[in-house]
């Protein structure tokens, strides 16, 4: 169709008109999900930054607590908190400790700041001595059933420490029905779950496999994570989910997957959650540290096309950068 009339530049002139007729409502600071790494160790200080991930750290209790609270101040509302433990065993006995570190952070960041919106990943590779999501058999093969009892215990402990929300990001089927019934049967019948419903075997994990501690020791997560080159199985793995009762649908990673996410959008009425990777951070951190990009810019243009494409949440290791230089308020 050509329309001698248009002339697309009339709405493009001034800030105010680009504004006015901008179509992705701007992020909000209630939209942003900030991932921090709890260790569970003696050196109540410790705070190591992690190579491959410029700016952000493996932080102890005591020093999440003090990068919290600096974010808190700046108006972050809502963390995911991934765990490791100071050991590791083949039936992951950390994930579901009472005291375990995850469970620890939580009850401190919830006595600390009762109003700030507590998730937590659930999956048990930051805690098997093998690096696997689910339980072995003597063969090495990830056991699904076996695994889901434990995923479920897991998700419970994490209630009892007042989690606000469990997100499972194992990929194990079945697991949203076994949490969901398990949160239930102990009373949390409020507390949601946000599946990682989508979720790619991606070779963009690799820098969160440095900070979690959580890099396979054999093999790799391509027997139950999903194969990069399918979208309609995608859906199947949402409905599975939401049919199992997700309260809400994580795509990831976020970027390289903007079409999946829209198709998720499109064909179900769940809010969507964009998880931008370790990698996709890692990435735009490293070009932005070399001068190569103006990194605010591709930062705010990168979770821009997250939201154009349907995700309302996005978890994303910027959240707290920017919150402190105020690009999101
Ligand atoms: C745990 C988990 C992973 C991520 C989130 N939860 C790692 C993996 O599946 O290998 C990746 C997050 C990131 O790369 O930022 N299963």
């Amino acid at each position: 169709m050509s329309n001698a009339f248009f002339r697309g530049r009339r709405l493009r002139r001034t800030p105010t008109i680009r504004a006015m007729v901008r179509e992705t409502p701007a992020l909000a600071a209630a939209d942003l999900i900030m991932p921090y790494f709890v260790v569970e160790t003696e050196d109540a200080g410790f705070r190591k930054e992690i190579g491959a991930m410029p700016g952000q750290y493996q932080l102890s209790l005591q020093s999440l607590k003090e990068k919290v609270g600096a974010a808190v101040a700046n108006g972050l509302k809502a963390v995911i908190l991934f765990g490791i433990p100071a050991k590791k065993d083949a039936l992951a006995s950390e994930a579901y400790n009472p005291n375990g570190i995850v469970q620890m952070a939580v009850r401190m960041l919830k006595s600390a700041w009762p109003e700030l919106y507590v998730i937590t990943d659930v999956c048990l590779c930051e805690y098997t001595s093998h690096g696997h999501c689910g339980m072995l058999t003597p063969e090495g093969e990830v056991q699904n059933d076996p695994t889901l009892d434990l995923l479920a215990q897991t998700a419970v402990s994490h209630a009892r420490a007042g989690a606000d929300m469990v997100a499972p990001s194992d990929m194990m089927d079945g697991r949203v029905a076994a949490i969901r019934g398990a949160l239930d049967a102990a009373g949390f019948t409020q507390v949601p779950i946000m599946s990682y419903a989508v979720k790619y075997a991606s070779a963009f994990y690799g820098p969160f496999r440095e900070a979690a501690e959580s890099a396979p020791a054999c093999g790799d997560r391509k027997a139950y994570q999903m194969d990069p080159a399918n979208t309609r199985e995608a859906m199947r793995e949402a409905l599975a989910d939401i049919e199992e009762g997700a309260d809400c649908i994580i795509v990831k990673p976020a970027g390289p997957y903007l079409d999946v996410m829209r198709q998720v959008y499109d064909n179900f009425d769940l809010p969507v959650c964009a998880y931008q990777v370790s990698g996709e951070y890692s990435m735009i951190r490293a070009a932005g540290l070399n001068g190569w990009i103006n990194e605010d810019a591709v930062i705010m243009e990168s979770l821009t096309g997250m939201r154009r494409a349907g995700a309302k949440m996005i978890i994303t290791y910027f959240a707290e950068y920017l919150l402190e230089k105020g690009l999101v308020r």
